[in-house]
């Protein structure tokens, strides 16, 4: 019987099939679009090479490149030969390992080769050489190893080579020199070795040099000075020993930065005053010697690097009159005579603007005048003979082991949204700020950049420029770019940011076209300077059609900023979809879990216990799926837990949560019994919790105009929900910050004790999601419930104890007043501290609340506003607040108290609770004794 219904699918799944096969056909008959032939086999052979450990490139599996949407290909039609012909291979990221198969020499038409930032080894295959369309070659970031092949050299439309930060060796060849629109060449970070070949002077359209940090040797070529469109030259950590800096790089008319830091060189520093726009000058790190030109640099210059060398003679005055300075360093050089007081005196400081001066180790002597630097320029002189008449001179503060922290404190703009204004979390959602209508919420796109050759030192002056040059770049607003804080500036003066974009404000998310739109321009480089920023580069570069134009790396006149989108983050929408549908992929595994203590019981079992899941079992509905009541075989009853098909939480936060609750015993959390895993159903079950959530305790009473909670149970419940958290942050090993406290997740039993719920989000620190499809770094988002998230974590992300410090202050808040979180538009916390300083105080207490002390209601009020103070330092900490509640429950008349027999720490002694959370008995310690923990509860009011 069986098998025949078997048999039955199965031919009804081959017709499927067939159908579909015919279909496919028709389909492309009709349309006559196929990929060329020649084009599938080198791809499959390109994929045979490949190891992808993700699995990301499943989709190549079947079907035709172009019309079966075969990951990181993108096809264009040409209506000549009426073929779909690969166009793109866009890799960004991967993981993928393996090497490059030398088929891909064999896709003629395709424009970008992407695979940056991931496993690749191997060589290059000359083959490539043959890819005669090609625009972009990026493999950057991998772990490619071998010559760089002459035949790259014979690529006609080659515009851009990424190949840093691999293991390449041997030399530059020659023939790269013949390459007609090269515009970039960055190779710094490999091992390649030899002379620079001089013959590359007859690039005509080179404007990037980076060959920092590999083997090179010889001398740097004097011809370079020729190439007329150069504007970096990058050469640091090579070896170019016994030799100088040539002479002719004084006239190299389009430079911005000249950066050739520990390159061994020789001789005097040459005379860059004739370079009209540097920006950028480290010469730093050789064996220079003579005297500092004493010609003025381009007014422009952001920083200046000569030390490090054995410069004589005297400072020049030259230094003064450069209002865009941040950095001048001499240190450890041989420099005599007075140290100049009056660099700074033409600064311009931009509001985070800072100077820093270093001279640190030379034969200083004397000042030029008095020595009085205002607070953002630092001036260091340690080991110069002057430090030795410190205090005579007041230079104590420039003599002292100062240190050059690198770094401004990041400026933060000031136009942050208040925190009164709440996202709904799930979805990724965060407040943007100076949005045309305000303080707007959408969910943002994360992108990491690395500026590979920043010509500046100190980024937040350039903040605003950067936002403007890419928002513009982007045809974005202003708005819809937030850069996140803090940067880092990785060794080789590189600069790696993590920038937000967000939707037009009309929209919460991106929709598919915009984001689409989005990664196109910034994986294709279609970052190019406009006519404010640049003129010199080209707007746009036309292509073959199809494609989004544009190729040009840009670079800010003023910053001398290369851009590189490095690789893509996780983006809300797209994401989501993606893991979906991957998960729906996945088979539960067959293999139950042991776990001591807990129960693995089976589909049927629990089916039978909730009444085949009818809708008159349901008691809840949370984040994780359907909450039902049931009843075991053995007569107990439970909460089950039923995640929902396609629920946004998976697998993995299932099994988080099974390992963290079998851990976790207290009498104030709720406690797992245990847990189903069958037929693509994942089930939690919990010992059941009679009298439900607080949240709808609280409704009820509203509802009811009475409570079953009055003041003295309403104590007890936070108490309870201090004491359970309080476990999770000091107990749980390792500690556990619950994330997502909220008055839907304390639940009552039969006898109204509080027990914490729901740590299917507790998770010690956000992670990296090791199953994201597309990215290499993933955002953590805000998670949380509105009304109930921290602030602070809102806008720092960091999340601390402290976060469910806050969380609780609003239940407590919910627990004295009845209100909801949010209601007609204002959060909770503006509506008590209105009435606090209206002197209503008691007009905001729940009516169904009963009799009460003022003088508890007053002390719970103020220990609940403290833990919601804006500032966690501010707020007490989890412990301060259990000893807060025991000492009003002490002073609350005995008779209020309910003592129902189970809960030993009802007499409410301090020495017991804490007893109960630590295993032993603290009442006798004084330094944890008395209420002064909590002092000054009464927080002071703040206008929002
Ligand atoms: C390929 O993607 C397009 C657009 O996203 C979609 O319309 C089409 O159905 C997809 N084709 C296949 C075979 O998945
Ligand atoms: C490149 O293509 C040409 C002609 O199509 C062929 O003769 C040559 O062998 C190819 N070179 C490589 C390295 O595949
Ligand atoms: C190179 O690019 C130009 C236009 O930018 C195009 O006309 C030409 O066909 C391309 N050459 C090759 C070999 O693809
Ligand atoms: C600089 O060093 C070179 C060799 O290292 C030497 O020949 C030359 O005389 C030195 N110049 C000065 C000004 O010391
Ligand atoms: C830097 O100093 C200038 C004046 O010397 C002052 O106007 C500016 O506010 C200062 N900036 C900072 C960040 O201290």
């Amino acid at each position: 019987m069986h098998w025949q219904i078997e048999r039955v699918r199965c031919r009804l799944l081959l017709l499927g099939i067939l159908v579909a096969l015919v279909a496919c056909c028709f389909a492309q008959l009709a349309f006559g679009q196929i990929t060329q032939r020649e084009e599938v086999i080198a791809l499959r052979a390109v994929c045979r090479q490949l190891k992808d450990p993700r699995k990301g490139l499943r989709s190549w599996r079947k079907g035709d490149p172009c019309t079966s949407n075969w990951t990181g290909v993108f096809c264009y039609f040409n209506s000549n030969d009426g073929y779909l012909h690969v166009q793109q291979l866009r890799f960004l990221g991967r993981n993928l390992s393996g090497t490059l198969a030398p088929e891909l020499g064999r896709l003629k038409h395709v424009t970008i080769l992407d695979f940056r930032f991931n496993n690749m080894g191997g060589s290059i295959p000359r083959e490539i050489g043959n890819m005669t369309s090609l625009n972009l070659l990026l493999l950057g970031g991998n772990q490619i190893s071998g010559p760089l092949p002459d035949e790259l050299g014979y690529l006609p439309n080659i515009t851009l080579f990424q190949l840093d930060l691999n293991n390449i060796s041997g030399p530059l060849p020659k023939s790269f020199a013949n390459l007609p629109k090269a515009m970039h060449f960055h190779m710094n970070n490999n091992s390649i070795s030899g002379q620079i070949p001089p013959e590359l002077h007859k690039l005509p359209q080179l404007i990037h040099l980076l060959l920092d940090n590999n083997n090179l040797s010889g001398y740097l070529p004097p011809e370079l000075s020729r190439m007329p469109k150069l504007r970096i030259l990058q050469v640091d950590n090579n070896n170019f020993e016994g030799t100088e800096i040539p002479e002719s790089y004084t006239n190299m008319s389009n430079l911005l930065k000249l950066s050739l830091r520990n390159c061994k060189l020789q001789g005097a520093v040459p005379d860059f005053s004739t370079i009209p726009k540097l920006l950028y000058l480290d010469l730093s790190h050789n064996k220079l010697n003579g005297t500092i030109p004493t010609n003025r640099l381009y007014s422009g210059i952001t920083t200046i690097d000569l030390s490090n060398n054995q410069l004589g003679g005297t400072i020049p005055s030259n230094f003064s009159g450069l209002p865009l300075l941040q950095n001048l360093s001499l240190e450890n050089n041989f420099l005599s005579g007075d140290v100049p007081t009056d660099i700074w005196q033409n600064t311009i400081f931009a509001s985070s603007a800072k100077l820093v001066l270093n001279f640190r180790n030379n034969a200083l002597t004397d000042l030029a005048g008095s020595l009085n630097p205002p607070s953002n320029v630092t001036i260091m002189l340690e080991g110069n003979p002057i430090c030795r008449r410190a205090n005579e001179l007041n230079i104590a503060n420039s003599c002292g082991n100062q240190i050059d922290t690198g770094e401004s404190p990041p400026s933060s703009s000031n136009n942050t949204c208040p925190s009164a204004y709440l996202c709904p979390v799930s979805g990724g959602y965060e407040l943007v700020p100076d949005t045309p209508v305000g303080c707007n919420c959408s969910a943002p796109v994360g992108v990491g950049f690395l500026l590979t050759s920043p010509s500046i030192s100190d980024f937040p002056p350039y903040f605003d420029m950067f936002r403007h040059y890419i928002t513009s770049n982007l045809r974005l607003d202003l708005y819809q770019l937030q850069i996140n804080t803090p940067f880092i500036w990785e060794k080789g003066h590189r600069l790696r940011l993590f920038l937000k974009f967000h939707p037009h404000y009309t929209e919460n998310q991106f929709n598919e076209t915009a984001l689409q739109d989005l990664i196109n321009k910034i994986a294709m480089y279609s970052i190019h300077g406009n006519d404010t920023f640049d003129d010199r580069i080209p707007t746009s570069s036309s292509m073959n059609k199809g494609v989004l134009a544009g190729i040009v790396l840009g670079s800010i006149a003023c910053g001398g900023i290369i851009i590189m989108a490095v690789a893509f983050i996780c983006y809300t929408v797209g994401c989501k979809k993606q893991q979906d549908q991957d998960r729906k992929k996945q088979t539960v595994p067959k293999t139950p879990m042991k776990i001591d203590g807990i129960k693995g019981f089976s589909f049927e079992e629990l089916e039978k216990a909730a009444s085949n899941f009818e809708i008159a079992s349901q008691i809840g509905q949370g984040g994780y799926g359907k909450v039902y009541k049931g009843t075991l075989a053995d007569g107990t009853v439970v909460a089950i837990k039923r995640a929902q098909q396609g629920s946004l939480q998976g697998q993995k936060e299932f099994f988080t949560e099974i390992e963290l609750l079998s851990r976790l015993h207290h009498r104030n959390l709720v406690s797992l019994i245990g847990y189903c895993d069958e037929q693509s159903e994942q089930m939690l079950v919990y010992e059941f919790m009679a009298n439900g959530s607080l949240r709808d305790l609280l409704s009820d009473g509203a509802a009811r105009h009475g409570s079953p909670l009055n003041f003295a149970a309403r104590l007890r419940v936070a108490l309870g929900s201090a004491k359970g958290i309080l476990y999770l942050h000091t107990e749980a090993d390792p500690p556990i910050i619950h994330r997502d406290i909220k008055a839907s997740n304390i639940l009552l039993d039969s006898k109204f004790n509080a027990k914490v719920s729901d740590f299917g989000i507790s998770r010690l620190f956000p992670e990296a999601d090791a199953d994201a499809s597309v990215s290499a770094h993933i955002f953590t988002y805000v998670k949380g419930t509105p009304g109930y998230v921290d602030p602070e974590y809102f806008q720092t992300h960091q999340l601390t104890e402290k976060s469910d410090v806050y969380s609780l202050g609003i239940v407590f808040l919910e627990l004295l007043t009845g209100m909801e979180t949010i209601s007609h538009g204002k959060h909770i916390v503006q509506e008590v501290l209105a009435a606090c300083r209206a002197d209503l105080m008691f007009s905001i207490i729940d009516q169904s609340i009963g009799p009460y002390p003022d003088d508890c209601i007053k002390k719970l009020l103020g220990l609940a506003l403290k833990c919601c103070e804006e500032e966690g330092e501010d707020r007490p900490m989890m412990l301060e607040v259990v000893r807060e509640l025991e000492n009003i429950t002490a002073t609350l008349p005995q008779s209020d108290i309910i003592t129902p027999e189970s809960d030993a720490s009802s007499s409410a002694t301090s020495g017991s609770v804490l007893s109960s959370i630590y295993g032993r008995d603290f009442s006798t310690s004084s330094n944890l004794q008395g209420s002064d923990l909590v002092s000054g509860v009464i927080p002071t009011i703040r206008p929002r």
